[in-house]
């Protein structure tokens, strides 16, 4: 019965000690380490130190001693194997013999079947002659097969042997279809979700399988197939591989976040552990303060093309929101860390994480690259750019750093900066995990008074909301900054994030206060012809994109300068011009 070395070694790996010590000490983090009262001596000072890089405690009073297990015998008069199986519990590692004794947890069901299916998957990959093409796709891009099972890599068929297997090995349809693993067609006969895919499993923090993410081995669409949303997994609210890095990441004092499941497997094969990648998705609030529970220090490392930089601004925005330290690394053209790290290993990478620069830095770095600093009209769209940055900053010294810095480059004093980014309303910084502290459903911000041209992104969004066309298009020709007011940004960036999503999909991605606005505009977008959709689209993209052309003519002095650029705006946005007029001398409302 005694339990075998590489399952203890396994269990103590992915104990997280601050939490398992936590339960029972009131533990208050000071540098790296942690303080609580010693319960063995029965301190009430802090006295006892866990130490997560070591996985160890230590009372500096009483001088005891020791690693996760040791500390349930000590405290809980355990025997060893007793300690062993009892964090095996809490961490959710399952020890097979006396497994059963878990408490009821109403998805074990769903679990048992996540990992019965991995397990099963993992074999295929391994053993069967349908995998072939998957072991040489795995070797062709330099991943040994051993690299692969240590990660959990499988391999799903193309037929239904799937179904066939999980009813030998005793798990139920109901759960397979709960689970996500298998879909029920129209006519109600189901077959498995994925077929002759390359399967990276996804766990949760307690290490157990809860979805998939599948990856075509030639060409088509979609490249990669994630699981579904189900009762055990939200993809907005896990990071992939978070439950192995976690130790390497609060060793390292800072995670890495990658793009994709290659450049993950990649990295921890080149013995860079402290890496985690979003599922899919820009990465979420929730999922930033997940990786908060390990650290405050993030280094972005994603693709250096448009869209790469993209995620990599909204994601560092994301970071400053929690408070978290955002940098961002920047890669060669036309890499991405799988590729860099297969070609020169992780040497490769090593100078471009120590080049790293803070994600403020790494925008003023770009913007002068293009010369948006020279000239009025840019450097008024640079600050454009600048602005949500700091804006997002919640911690008042990051904030006060950055206002500091972009005044200096730009050369706009800090106090009109502060006045500019807190006459933008802050956006709310609150994980979906605390809805008490959220907006009730319904609730939503009174409009800005004053702020020209909400109105333009208000008509832009219904159109979006109205038809999947304009969303593909908007996806291309409208950009972010465009929107000024956070929750329509906010349902903007839903609305073109994934613009094959359903639009029904889209409210569970929202916040309340945009799920309200998004419901708001899809009854009084319903009735609108195809004439009016066009019609609307272009006049309200047309405004956006003039606003803050419009607001550096504003700040033009050179009467001169001010006719001749006015001509210029007027014969290249017609329409919008009419309408800033219309902004500046708002007509009253009822005119008697
Ligand atoms: N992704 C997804 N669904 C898609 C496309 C991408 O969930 N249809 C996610 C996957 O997690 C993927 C990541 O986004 O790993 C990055 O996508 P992409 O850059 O297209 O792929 P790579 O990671 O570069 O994958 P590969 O190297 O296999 O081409
Ligand atoms: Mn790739």
């Amino acid at each position: 019965m005694s339990i075998p070395d590489d399952v203890i070694e396994q269990v103590r790996d992915t104990a997280d000690i601050v939490s398992i010590v936590g339960d029972s000490v009131d533990l208050k983090r000071t540098g790296s380490d942690y303080r609580g009262p010693c319960p063995f001596h029965g301190g009430t000072h802090r006295n006892l130190a866990v130490i997560p890089k070591k996985g160890m405690f230590y009372c500096y009073v009483c001088h005891e001693a020791g690693d996760v297990f040791s500390f349930f015998m000590k405290r809980f008069g355990m025997d060893y194997p007793t300690a062993v199986r009892e964090v095996a519990r809490k961490v959710g590692i399952v020890i097979p013999e006396r497994s059963e004794r878990q408490g009821p947890d109403p998805y074990e069901p769903l679990y048992s079947a996540a990992a019965v299916a991995q397990d099963w998957f993992a074999r295929q990959l391994r053993e069967s002659a349908e995998a072939e093409g998957a072991r040489k796709y795995l070797a062709d891009r330099g991943i040994p097969i051993e690299v692969a099972g240590e990660l959990g890599l499988g391999f799903a068929p193309r037929r239904g042997e799937f179904q066939a297997a999980m009813a030998e090995l005793g798990v139920k349809e109901e759960d397979l279809v709960t689970a996500g693993l298998v879909v029920r067609r129209e006519d109600g006969s189901i077959g498995p979700r994925f077929r002759s895919r390359l399967l990276f499993p996804i766990h949760d923090l307690r290490g157990r399988v809860v979805a998939f993410g599948g990856r075509l081995l030639g060409p088509g669409e979609p490249k990669y197939l994630n699981s579904p949303e189900t009762p055990i997994f939200h993809k907005g609210r896990s990071l992939y591989n978070l439950h192995f890095a976690r130790n390497a990441i609060r060793r390292e004092e800072s995670a890495l976040v990658v793009e994709g499941y290659f450049d993950v497997l990649r990295l921890v094969q080149a013995g860079i552990e402290h890496v985690v990648a979003p599922l899919g998705t820009a990465l979420t609030g929730d999922q930033v303060e997940l990786l908060k529970r390990y650290t405050k220090s993030v280094t972005l490392l994603y693709d250096s093309d448009a869209a790469g930089l993209r995620a990599t601004f909204r994601a560092g925005d994301e970071l400053l929101r929690h408070d978290v330290r955002a940098r961002v690394a920047t890669l060669p053209p036309g890499e991405d860390p799988d590729t860099l790290v297969q070609k020169g290993g992780a040497e490769a990478l090593q100078p471009i994480l120590r080049d790293a620069v803070d994600v403020l830095e790494r925008k003023i770095q770009i913007l002068e690259r293009k010369g948006w600093f020279e000239g009025v009209e840019h450097r008024r769209e640079a600050l454009d750019r600048l602005l949500p940055t700091i804006r997002a900053a919640s911690n008042a010294i990051t904030r006060e750093l950055y206002l500091g810095r972009v005044a200096e480059r730009s050369g706009v004093s800090k106090e009109v900066l502060l006045a500019e980014v807190e006459s933008m309303r802050a956006p709310r910084p609150v994980p979906s995990n605390a809805p008490e502290a959220r907006p009730a459903a319904g609730a939503r911000p009174a409009p800005r008074r004053g702020r020209m041209g909400g109105v333009a992104e208000v008509e832009l969004l219904r159109v979006l909301v109205a038809s999947d066309d304009y969303r593909a298009r908007a996806a291309h020709e409208v950009r972010r900054e465009w929107f000024e007011e956070p929750l329509h940004r906010e349902l903007f960036e839903a609305l073109v994030a994934d613009a094959d999503l359903p639009a029904t999909d889209l409210p569970a991605r929202l916040s309340p206060a945009a799920q309200a606005l998004w419901s708001d505009l899809r009854e009084t977008g319903a009735t609108l012809t195809d004439a009016v959709l066009d019609d609307h689209y272009a006049s309200a993209s047309e405004a956006l994109e003039f606003r803050p052309l419009w607001r550096a003519y504003q700040l033009l002095t050179d009467d001169a300068e001010k006719l001749a650029r006015k001509k210029e705006l007027n014969a290249k946005y017609p329409r919008a011009l009419q309408k800033v007029m219309h902004w500046q001398n708002p007509r009253p409302r009822s005119p008697q």
